[in-house]
């Protein structure tokens, strides 16, 4: 049974990866879209763009990132990546996760304050969204090793700190 499980890797990886082309691609495209909701643009072109770039997040990039989590949260498990190289791709993923929350709030507003926003340069929020998709790539593909890291005693060894609830025993 877990052979089998394990043999579904590859599938999971190819989901991971598609997902995160789709979620990583997304987060480059979209400030360009933003940048284009100017008043310098026709009306009707306008409202096309303000429509698309709402869609392309919630309907493409959004659900894309939470497959490429999904996949990626069952991978640590099958592949067993309790490495410090991977604790840094998770805090990458988090400034990725970031300038995902960061476009969004920044689409919001240009929707529903069309007069007073005025988008983010997508110079800006471009590089945001390139320094931790290439830092990521970079170390899921050379997985250095980062044990010399010396990490505290609290993180490595169990607090035995006690739940604030009794838990029944069997
Ligand atoms: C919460 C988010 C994520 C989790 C939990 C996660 C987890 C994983 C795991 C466990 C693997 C397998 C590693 C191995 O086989 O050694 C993997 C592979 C990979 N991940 Fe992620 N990942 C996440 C997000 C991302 C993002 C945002 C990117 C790119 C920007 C990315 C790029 C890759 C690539 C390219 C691989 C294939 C590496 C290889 O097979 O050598 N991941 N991921």
């Amino acid at each position: 049974m877990l052979e089998w499980f394990l043999s579904t890797i590859p599938i999971f990886k190819v989901v991971h990866i598609a997902a995160l082309l789709i979620w990583c691609g997304g987060l480059l495209v979209l400030p360009l879209m933003l940048s284009q909701q100017t008043p310098a643009v026709s009306a009707q072109d306008y409202v096309t763009i303000r429509r698309m770039t709402h869609v392309i997040y919630t309907v493409c990039v959004t659900p894309a990132a939470v497959i490429a989590v999904i996949a990626g949260t069952w991978l640590i498990f099958m592949r067993e990546v309790f490495v410090p190289w991977f604790y840094a791709k998770l805090a990458f993923v988090g400034l990725l996760v970031a300038v995902h929350a960061w476009l969004g709030h920044s689409l919001a507003d240009s929707s529903e304050q069309p007069n007073e926003h005025r988008p983010a340069s997508p110079v800006l929020l471009i590089s945001a969204g390139l320094v931790p998709v290439l830092s990521i790539l970079v170390l899921v593909l050379s997985k250095p090793d980062l044990t010399w890291i010396e990490f505290p005693e609290w993180l490595l060894a169990p607090r035995d700190g006690q739940l604030p609830f009794d838990v029944p025993s069997r």
